[in-house]
Order: C-alpha cells, then structure tokens, then sequence
C-alpha cells in the first residue's frame, strides 16, 4: 500500500528514519553504546581480506564499505561487481572473509559468485533484505538489513539499509583488528544511532531538491561528484537518475575530473558535487571551481560548514545535517535519490517500473 504517497519510491525515500531506526536498533545496544546482534557475533579474527561482491546499487553500497573496512580495520579489500568477479579467476584464500551484499537474495551473478568462494575462503556473509532467499541461505551467516519489503525497482532503503549492516560490520572488524577502542566504538555507535533523525532532518529539503530538479528535466547529461566514501556515492547518484528519469549521468571520483570527463561541461550539464566538510573539502572545491569555470551549473551537497566555504565563492548548495565524517554517506544518499525521483516525476516517467528493468535479476 503505498498510503498518501504517489509511487512506491516515494514512501520508501520517507520510510528510512523508520527502517534505519529498525536496523540500528537490531545491529547497536544503546545502553552501553556497542554493538549487538548477529553482526555482533561476526569474528574477523585471522581475517586478512575482505572480498566484497554485488551488482548495480548493492555494489555502490559495498564500495563505500570498502572505505569503511580500510579506515576503521586497516583490511585490504577486494571489491568487484559480481558478473566480472564470478569469471575472472580472482585468487582467493583461506583467510579472506567475503561479503555478498544483495537485496533480493537472487540476483543470478551474485549467487554465481558466492558459490564461487564456497571452501575457497575462510567465511561467506551474506548481506540480504530476503531472509528466505537463495543468497541468504546458501551463505556462511546471513545477515539481514530489515528495510521491509522494497517494491519500488530503483532502491532507496534497501541501499541505506545496505550501508548501516556494512558500518555495523566495518567498526566489529575495526575491534576484532584491535583498532577501534571502547571510546571509538562509543562515538560511531552514538553517531549511527543519531542517523535516523539527521535522515529525516534531510528528507524535510525535499522542497528546495524538488525546486533543483525543475533546473534538470531539459539536460541530456548530468555529471555527480564526490571523494572519499562520497565517490561511491556519486556513481550511486548517476544510476538512480539514469534508471528512473533516463537522463544519461555519470559518476565520478571529483579528482578523476581533469583525466577526461571536463571536457564534457559546459552550460548544459549540471554537475551535483556531494562534500562534507573535512580534509578533503578544499580539494573537492578546487575541483568544483574548474567545473565552475567551465560555465556548468553546479550544486553542492554539503553540510552547514561546508555551505559556508562553498557560498563565499558563489556556489549553491543544498544543505544536509553535519554527520561524523564516516557517516556522511547515509545523509547525502537521500538528497541523491530525491533528486532523480522528482527529475522523474517532472518528466512523466514510470518511476517504480522504469522501462527495461526488473526488480530482481535472476540470469546473468
Ligand atoms: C538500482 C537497483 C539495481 C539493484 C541490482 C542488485 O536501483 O535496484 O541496480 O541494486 O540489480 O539487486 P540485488 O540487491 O537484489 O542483488
């Protein structure tokens, strides 16, 4: 029942304070800010590689994890999209842990792909939404994201419910690792627990995104950038927009810019930067400014500190809330998909059954 929404899309952009709340609830302990449940249960002990494998936006999801197992537990990680990685003769090890990350549970080259690691690797989770699902039961340790049932084709919960199992799982390898300390594991648990209200915080821009989207439904080419865990996050954006509005977009890591996609822009394509302030602010605003200079329209993602520097040199932004910096995916991810919904709308496309795709991808 899609209730007062419009589409499906729409009330599951607006279910995630709600799912996240759910997902957290089930993967921290509040009282004693830690981790909990089957996450909690995971051992990354003797692990000395992360394999982490999906398709389309589970994959983006996995890749913004592989900041997080690199930064929280200093894991090397091996990330593919599951039809390359299935063929590729990857080696594989004893001590690798690998990650299958799919919402239905069936999609065929995901599966493919964790049969390929079965007794090759030391462990297989599966990271599904579909506890019944032929990923969930043919892996080692399932583990479930909870974001209830996703009818929409495009994914929105389903992907940030991706991200905070993959957050939970990243700070429990940070601690089996012996890099994150009890106090380090009190703040990210703080900080993801307070995700759920920044997320609605969020969701209330969506008349100042719906108005940015009235600028896009004319353009033929949309670039997103984004550096750091923000850089998977750009590419996500680009898919959400070309699956739903058809709008060809592109995602880039902000610093690849200057190695081809500038010559692109010009006034015609608008380029949406996701930033959160921090150390790698300046350099994504250097780069902001070529585009800039380019004559291309620009909007910035940011939080209130980042909009400060960013409007000092003429730039508009959309604001989100100030996250830890680790956790800025889950507020720009929203501001992502209400874009492409309402570029969407705006064209009169069929948004939860967009031309050519099916919500489950059953062969290869
Ligand atoms: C994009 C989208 C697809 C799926 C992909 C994997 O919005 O929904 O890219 O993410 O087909 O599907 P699952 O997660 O079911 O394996």
């Amino acid at each position: 029942d899609r209730g007062e929404h419009r589409h499906y899309m729409h009330k599951e952009i607006h279910e995630q304070p709600a799912t996240l709340a759910r997902a957290f609830s089930n993967l921290l302990n509040l009282d004693n800010s830690s981790l909990n449940g089957a996450v909690a249960d995971v051992s990354f002990e003797g692990v000395n590689r992360i394999v982490l494998v999906a398709c389309g936006t589970a994959y983006y999801a996995a890749s913004v994890a592989k900041y997080w197992f690199e930064s929280l537990a200093n894991l090397p990680v091996e990330l593919d999209i599951a039809s390359e990685f299935r063929y590729r003769s990857a080696p594989l090890r004893a001590d690798d842990l690998a990650i299958f990350v799919s919402q239905s549970g069936e999609t065929a080259d995901t599966l493919a792909a964790l049969r390929h690691v079965k007794g090759k690797v030391k462990t297989s989770l599966a990271v599904i939404n579909v506890p019944t699902s032929s990923i969930a039961r043919e892996a080692d340790h399932a583990l479930e994201i909870m974001a209830g049932p996703e009818i929409g084709v495009a994914s929105t919960k389903a992907f940030s419910g991706q991200l905070a199992l993959l957050a939970a799982l990243a700070l429990k390898a940070g601690k089996d690792q012996g890099l994150v300390d009890a106090d380090r594991e009190r703040q990210l648990v703080t900080g993801m627990a307070g995700l759920p209200r920044l997320i609605a915080e969020t969701i209330e821009i969506e008349p100042l995104v719906q108005e940015f989207a009235t600028t896009m439904t004319t353009v033929r080419d949309a670039l997103f950038l984004g550096r750091g865990a923000l850089a998977p996050l750009a590419l996500e954006a680009a898919l959400k927009l070309k699956e739903i509005s058809y709008i060809h977009a592109e995602g880039y890591a902000a610093g690849e810019l200057k190695h081809g996609p500038i010559a692109l822009l010009d006034k015609d394509v608008p380029v949406i930067v996701f930033a959160a302030s921090g150390p790698l602010f300046e350099k994504t605003m250097s780069n902001v400014q070529e585009v800039a200079a380019r004559g291309a329209p620009v909007l910035m993602v940011t939080d209130p500190q980042g909009a400060a520097l960013a409007q000092e040199v003429g730039l508009k932004t959309l604001v989100v809330p100030s996250t830890a910096e680790v956790l800025a995916p889950f507020t720009h991810t929203i501001v992502a998909q209400l874009l492409a919904y309402h570029v969407a709308v705006l064209k009169g496309t069929d948004v939860d059954q967009p031309r050519n795709l099916a919500k489950s991808v059953t062969v290869e």
